[in-house]
């Protein structure tokens, strides 16, 4: 697998097969940072299926970080009912009082000042740069994890293999079109590159990919230390 040729594989196929996901800007449009923030949170633990119709309400109950920011308290708890893990929701509240107190009402945009925000760890700070603001950052999530790891034939199991796959994860990842970038992994990972019967018929990085060509794709990442 190399740079250019993944990438661009890779992103002639989002253009071609990008799902319109109610948090994703149409293709041209800039990014709204509030709904990509929210979005990111809202999937880290829960389905996209579940997250849509709740992310809808919401954005129309508190379309930006200044009325989420003066928002009661129990509202918000209550509006998350049933996504789970409510230390997301206290954090979002409590995020979007310091982006409105301390920014401006602005997100701010580098990674290491959205790191500094109330619930933003690596892979939402990564994302948000990224999806938001289009900063070069590499965003590796579950689904991502999977792709890479079948692509480069990562063998090492789990969690040590992490260090390998984020720096294969790196050298496929280009300077232009970041979001998008990020986001065309998600998919595919979440679409064709799937855990169990990976569609590598239908797989855009399939002449690439070291996993296809040996034959076991399914097999990686391997999941429990030998
Ligand atoms: N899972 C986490 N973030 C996502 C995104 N932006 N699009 C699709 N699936 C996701």
């Amino acid at each position: 697998a190399s740079a250019p040729g993944v990438a661009d594989a890779l992103l002639g196929w989002y253009d071609a097969h990008r799902r319109d996901l109610p948090w994703r800007a149409q293709p041209g449009d800039t990014p709204d940072p509030y709904r990509v923030w929210l979005s990111e949170v809202m999937l880290q633990q829960t389905t996209v299926a579940t997250v849509r119709p709740r992310f809808a309400a919401w954005v129309d109950r508190w379309p930006d970080f200044a009325s989420l920011a003066a928002a009661r308290d129990e509202d918000v708890m209550a509006a998350w009912a049933g996504l789970g893990y409510y230390a997301r929701a206290r954090n979002l509240f409590a995020a979007a009082k310091v982006v409105v107190a301390d920014h401006g009402g602005q997100f701010p945009r580098t990674e290491a000042e959205l790191r500094a925000l109330p619930g933003l760890g690596a892979y939402t700070a990564a994302a948000v740069a990224a999806i938001a603001f289009g900063e070069r950052a590499v965003v590796v999530d579950a689904n991502v994890e999977r792709v890479v790891a079948r692509l480069f034939a990562i063998r090492d199991a789990l969690p040590g293999a992490r260090v390998a796959i984020r720096a294969a994860a790196d050298t496929i990842t280009p300077d232009a079109r970041a979001g998008d970038f990020a986001q065309a992994m998600m998919d595919l990972g979440s679409a064709i590159c799937t855990p169990r019967n990976p569609r590598c018929l239908l797989c855009p990085l399939r002449t690439q990919c070291a996993g296809f060509a040996a034959g076991d794709p399914e097999t990686m990442p391997v999941k429990t230390a030998r």
